[in-house]
């Protein structure tokens, strides 16, 4: 049988960080609409074209294309056993459909962690953050410093601070998740999956309560 977990949480909680610790321990693959975007920014398809107009201002990317590309990630044939989903479902619409196309495998969500943590922690941890160009390793340059200052301890590639960190558009990218995410925290909750999770403690005690509520 499939597993399929949605993390969830807002901006800067540590999604990412936690997810390639979780992969690394179920075999499952991250599957990262953020990254998925900002793969196709990088390779400047038209999906890329559309999607930054919207990230770079914090807003979400329209539902439509956002369930178009995730439907054709999860039909890849290592999402066969499951998949570990950071940053999708983000609105009502999404987890819905989400749930149609997980039936359509004879698969359901499993597993909502949602992870928290005060609005100046998020921003602190955004605005500290580099991410490696390659594959979209996470660092911070107080809380989980690379050896060399901005290199990849994984890949040697460079570090960099993404656009949407600006802090502008962190407080809208905030905004943007109490208004249209926050609502999954009840939807998930209603259905008997929802964990919470502190998400202010260090890394590896999140990663541990984390691992704690998969199983693991
Ligand atoms: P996305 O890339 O998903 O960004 P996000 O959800 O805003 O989350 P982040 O990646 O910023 O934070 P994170 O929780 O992963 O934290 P991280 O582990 O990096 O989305 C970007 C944009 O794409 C959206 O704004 C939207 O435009 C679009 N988009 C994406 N998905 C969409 C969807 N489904 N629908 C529509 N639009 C969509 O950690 C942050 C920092 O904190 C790092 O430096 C890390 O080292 C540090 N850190 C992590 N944990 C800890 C800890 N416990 N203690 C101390 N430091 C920590
Ligand atoms: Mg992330």
């Amino acid at each position: 049988m499939a597993t399929f977990i949605v993390l969830l949480g807002p901006p800067g909680v540590g999604k990412g960080t936690q997810a390639e610790v979780i992969a690394e321990t179920t075999g499952l693959p991250h599957v990262s609409s953020g990254d998925l975007f900002r793969e196709n920014i990088k390779n400047a398809t038209e999906l890329g074209t559309l999607a930054q107009t919207y990230m770079n201002k914090g807003e979400l990317v329209p539902d439509d294309v956002t369930i178009a590309m995730i439907r054709e990630r999860l039909s890849k044939p290592d999402c066969k056993e499951g998949a570990l989903l950071d940053g999708y479902p983000r609105t009502v619409v999404q987890a819905e459909a989400l749930e149609k196309l997980l039936a359509e495998f004879d698969g359901k969500v499993d597993y909502v962690p949602y992870i928290t943590a005060a609005e100046a922690t998020l921003i602190e941890r955004l605005s500290g953050r580099w991410t490696c160009k390659a594959e979209g390793h996470i660092f911070h340059e107080k809380y989980n410093p690379p050896k060399l200052a901005g290199i990849c301890d994984l890949d040697g590639s460079e570090l960099y601070q993404r656009d949407d960190d600006k802090a502008e558009t962190v407080i809208r990218r905030i905004q943007v998740y109490l208004t249209l995410t926050a609502p999954l925290i009840a939807y998930y909750r209603e259905r008997g999956i929802l964990s919470e999770i502190n998400g202010a403690q260090p890394i590896d005690k999140v990663s541990a309560d984390l691992l704690a509520v998969l199983g693991k």
